[in-house]
This record gives C-alpha cells, sequence and structure tokens, in this order.
C-alpha cells in the first residue's frame, strides 16, 4: 500500500467453513448471557432509579436480549456538569495521545468482532454478514479518523510574512452530545463517538432504544481501553424524554445526530434556541433519512440491475438509511425487469437473522412491524401490487412488498418506510427517470444502471444525491472510499467518513505573534 493509503478492515470471509463455524458459536454462546442488563453510567457512577425497558429479539419474540436501565432528565443535568469539567481536562491531551487510543479501541474491537457482530443478529436482528459488516465500519472509523485527525487537526503554520508568525489552532468545543440509530448500532454511534473526542470534546453516548446493548459493549471497550468515565458516559433511554434535556443544556457545546427526519429537524431548532448562561453557539451535525432511487436504463445489465435492487432494497429489510426504495425503469424493458425481480423476490427467504440461511429477516420492533404493514395497507388502496411475500410468525416480519403507480404524487414515491416495501415505476427513458429522482425532498444515496456513456454522464452531472453508484447497488458506503451523508432534506454536515468531517467538532483559533 502507499504511504498514507487508508485500508479498510476486511470482512470475514464466510465462505470458509472455519470462519461459519466460528461465527456460529459465537451466535449460541451468546444467546446463553441473555438477557443482560445495561446499565445507565454516569461519570464512573451507575445509575439505577427502577425505571427499565425490556428488549425483545426481533426474529424471535421469546428472547429476551437485555434489561435496560432508562436514563431521566435528573441524569442529564448530573452528566452534562460532569462532561463540561471533563472537557476542560481532555481538551488538554495531547493529539497524538487522543489518536493512539482510538487505534487501541480499533483493535480491540477486532479482538471482539465475532463477541460484537453476534450481539447484533439477536438484538437488532443484523443477518451475518451485515452485522460483521457494521463492526468492520466501527474499526475503520476509529482508525480513519484518528489518522485524519492527525493530518487535519495538528496545528498548521499560515502565510509566509518576515517579522510575524501565523499558526493556526483546532481546539474542542466541549459536551457532545451523541445520538444514534440502531440500524448500525455499532458503526455509526462508534463514529460520531470517536470523532468528537478524538477532536478534543468530551461525550455523553445516547444510543437509539433497540440497540443499547450493543451501544454497552462499545462504551465498556472505550472504558476498557482508558477513556475516562467522565469524558465517555453512556446514557441509554427513551429519546423522547431526556433528548430535549441533553440537547437544551446551556453547557451543552454540540450535538451529533444520525436518525430520521422528524428528531433531526427537533434538534435543529432547540439547539437554535439560546439559553440562560449558555457558554457558545450550539452546533449540529446531522444525518438523516433517503428516499432513494435506483434509474434502469434501456441498455442495463439486467443481471446486475435485478440483484442489486433486491440487495438493496431487502437487504437488512430495506432498514439502512441507504436503502434503495424507488426503481425508475425505461419503459422498453419495464415489463422483463419487472418479471425478473418479482422472481428474485420470490427467493427470499424469510426467518429469524441469527440463522445464516435466512436471507431477510424481520424488522426491528413490533411498532415498525404494526407501522409497516399498516403502510403496505395504504399503498394497496391506490397502487398496483406486484408482489407481496408471506410473513414469518413469531417475530416482528414484513413481507417484502413490491408496488407500482403511474404518478409520483403519494407516499409511496415519496415518504421514507424503512422497510422491505419496493415501488417501481415506468418511465419513458434514462431522462425521465432522472427528472423525477430530483422531485425527492432528499438527497442521500441513488444509483444508476445503464451502458450509455452520455447518459452515464447526465446521472454524474444531474443526480441530486450525496452518493450516486453507478452500476452499482446504493448501499455499503466504506469509511474513506466513499464519504457517506446527504444534504436537502438528508443532511448537512460534512460526509462522515471522509476529509473535512472532524472540523465540524472543534473551534479553530489563529495566534498571529509579532517576531
Ligand atoms: N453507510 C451505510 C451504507 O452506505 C448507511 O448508513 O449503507
Amino acid at each position: 500500500a502507499k504511504e498514507n493509503e487508508f485500508i479498510n478492515c476486511s470482512y470475514l470471509d464466510f465462505t470458509n467453513e472455519k470462519v461459519r463455524r466460528s461465527f456460529k458459536d459465537a451466535v449460541e454462546s451468546i444467546k446463553t448471557t441473555f438477557p443482560q442488563k445495561v446499565p445507565v453510567f454516569i461519570g464512573a457512577n451507575k445509575r439505577d432509579n427502577g425505571a427499565s425497558l425490556k428488549r425483545i429479539c426481533p426474529s424471535n419474540n421469546s428472547i429476551e436480549v437485555a434489561k435496560v436501565v432508562l436514563a431521566t432528565t435528573n441524569e442529564c443535568e448530573d452528566a452534562v456538569k460532569i462532561s463540561y469539567s471533563a472537557f476542560l481536562k481532555w481538551q488538554k491531551v495531547p493529539l497524538e495521545r487522543r489518536c493512539l487510543m482510538l487505534e487501541n479501541l480499533a483493535q480491540k474491537l477486532q479482538d471482539d468482532r465475532l463477541y460484537l457482530a453476534a450481539l447484533q443478529t439477536y438484538e437488532v436482528a443484523k443477518p451475518w454478514a451485515d452485522a460483521d459488516a457494521d463492526v468492520a465500519e466501527a474499526i475503520d472509523f476509529c482508525r480513519y479518523y484518528a489518522k485524519q485527525a492527525r493530518i487535519e487537526l495538528s496545528p498548521k503554520k499560515q502565510g509566509n510574512m518576515f517579522g510575524e508568525e501565523n499558526w493556526l489552532k483546532f481546539n474542542g468545543r466541549g459536551p457532545t452530545v451523541v445520538i444514534a440509530p440502531w440500524n448500525f448500532p455499532l458503526a455509526i454511534l462508534c463514529g460520531m463517538s470517536v470523532a468528537a473526542l478524538v477532536s478534543g470534546n468530551s461525550i455523553i453516548m445516547k444510543p437509539a432504544e433497540q440497540s443499547s446493548l450493543t451501544a454497552y459493549a462499545l462504551y465498556e471497550r472505550m472504558v476498557e481501553v482508558g477513556f475516562e468515565q467522565d469524558v465517555v458516559q453512556f446514557l441509554p433511554g427513551i429519546g423522547e424524554d431526556i433528548g430535549p434535556c441533553l440537547v437544551n443544556h446551556p453547557l451543552t457545546s454540540q450535538i451529533a445526530f444520525t436518525g430520521s427526519k422528524d428528531v433531526g429537524h427537533q434538534i435543529v431548532k432547540q439547539a437554535a434556541i439560546v439559553q440562560k448562561n449558555q457558554v457558545q453557539m450550539k452546533r449540529v451535525v446531522c444525518e438523516m433519512g433517503g428516499k432513494n432511487a435506483t434509474i434502469i436504463d434501456d441498455d442495463a445489465d439486467l443481471d446486475e440491475a435485478v440483484l442489486a435492487i433486491i440487495k438493496s432494497a431487502f437487504g437488512y429489510a430495506g432498514q439502512k438509511c441507504s436503502a434503495c426504495s424507488l426503481v425508475f425503469v425505461a419503459q422498453k424493458i419495464y415489463e422483463t425487469f419487472a418479471l425478473r425481480l418479482v422472481e428474485a423476490c420470490k427467493s427470499l427467504d424469510m426467518g429469524p437473522a441469527h440463522h445464516p440461511q435466512y436471507t431477510l429477516g424481520p424488522v426491528v420492533d413490533i411498532d415498525a412491524q404494526k407501522r409497516l404493514l399498516k403502510e403496505i395497507e395504504n399503498v394497496k388502496s391506490y397502487a398496483q401490487t406486484l408482489y407481496i411475500g408471506s410473513a414469518k410468525e413469531g417475530g416482528c416480519y414484513v413481507p417484502p412488498a413490491i408496488f407500482t403507480v403511474d404518478n409520483t404524487k403519494n407516499n409511496l414515491m415519496k415518504k421514507e418506510f424503512f422497510g422491505p416495501i419496493l415501488a417501481i415505476m415506468k418511465v419513458r427513458d434514462f431522462k425521465e427517470g432522472l427528472q423525477m429522482v430530483n422531485e425527492s425532498e432528499f438527497a442521500l444515496t441513488g444509483a444508476v444502471f445503464s451502458r450509455s456513456p452520455s447518459n452515464i454522464e447526465l446521472a454524474k452531472n444531474n443526480f441530486s444525491v450525496g452518493n450516486l453508484y453507478i452500476n452499482q447497488k446504493s448501499t455499503g458506503a466504506l469509511v474513506a472510499r466513499q464519504p457517506f451523508g446527504g444534504f436537502k432534506m438528508s443532511g448537512m454536515g460534512i460526509k462522515a467518513g471522509g476529509p473535512g468531517y472532524l472540523l465540524q467538532f472543534v473551534d479553530l483559533k489563529c495566534i498571529t505573534e509579532n517576531t
């Protein structure tokens, strides 16, 4: 490898029988540890005020995975105060030391990768390969941000004027609230957290309710590699209960959020209100949803296109923010494509995510299941059904569904469902497809399948999304190779896993000395 080139953590090779066996062992042995208890940690103190939540395995509702202690506003108040004093010390820890701590954490996560992935197969029903990819991404975030911090956050000499010396310095800002989603339970929480830490900020981690146990496994490893417990605090809890208190607190300096559009809007709005005794203007790094489209040109390689749509629309039951939920198909090949897509969808085998033979698991919880089943019923009333699979019993299963409509003015074409529901629509040609994708309020990911250089060029210039894939599925961005994130209503901020991301977490100071 060239000097400075970033090498991603490789995925486990599940074609190797030994690897399959060791993953299976990890999955089987973790089951004996359930239900695990997930505490609240304020500094070095465990808190338990009695309120807790049972986390049930989405694949099999008779398995209780965790008992999660819920933080309240009292804990938030204490956590932010502790975080503020911790920040004053942490910001003085040399940059190189902070980078090394991230690298130690990466190593620890790598050592425990089977455990961390096996946990996800139960807690959030991630299929084996997806769970492994999530752990690999968390490891990548640690190593990549350590590498970037050395480059981007080291003091930089400016200008070249005789008799004057200028230095640009990059300082942490203060307590950072990290509000993370459940769909990449280790990677996204880890990425936002270590970015804030390496930039000199103390953090308060508020994991998603559905993935608090995986989040706790991360917290434990952070403490194990030497992060002090007042620098990193752990507050599982109900978002609506504790989120506002953390976001509004006058000592909170910034919020790193990944989640839904509605919550993102709330956070941006609240963070903009200056509180009494507030010490600085708050920043929000905000990654929200998508309604991601793929355009299939009339000369596309349909073998590749069908496989890519199946993977990106139904992989992890459509619960990646990068998932494809709309397909615009050139009319010339529409019938052939639709037929092949439906046939391919029929081959998806639904069942528990911790069993590797199944290609489609459940959705994350009963609320999501109910909501999605209702959406399917609603869509049926105005769209033509091309396929609805059958759902399994005993877990939060939602059948894969494919619909078609002839206009874009409906929820099927506009609303992010976050589940295994796919819309396909016939368009005159590639250009019309391109016009339609840009009607979306979102701009996260998109893909095109085409062999026409001029249409590919058109997409490169006009497909309005943060991550565009040409003849490749729209999911699975890799740290450093595909910096990830969108614009419009999909988010604001610099892309995760790319250059400049860390600069969102620092204040810049320019020092000029008359020499
Ligand atoms: N980064 C993920 C992907 O690209 C989505 O969060 O699939």
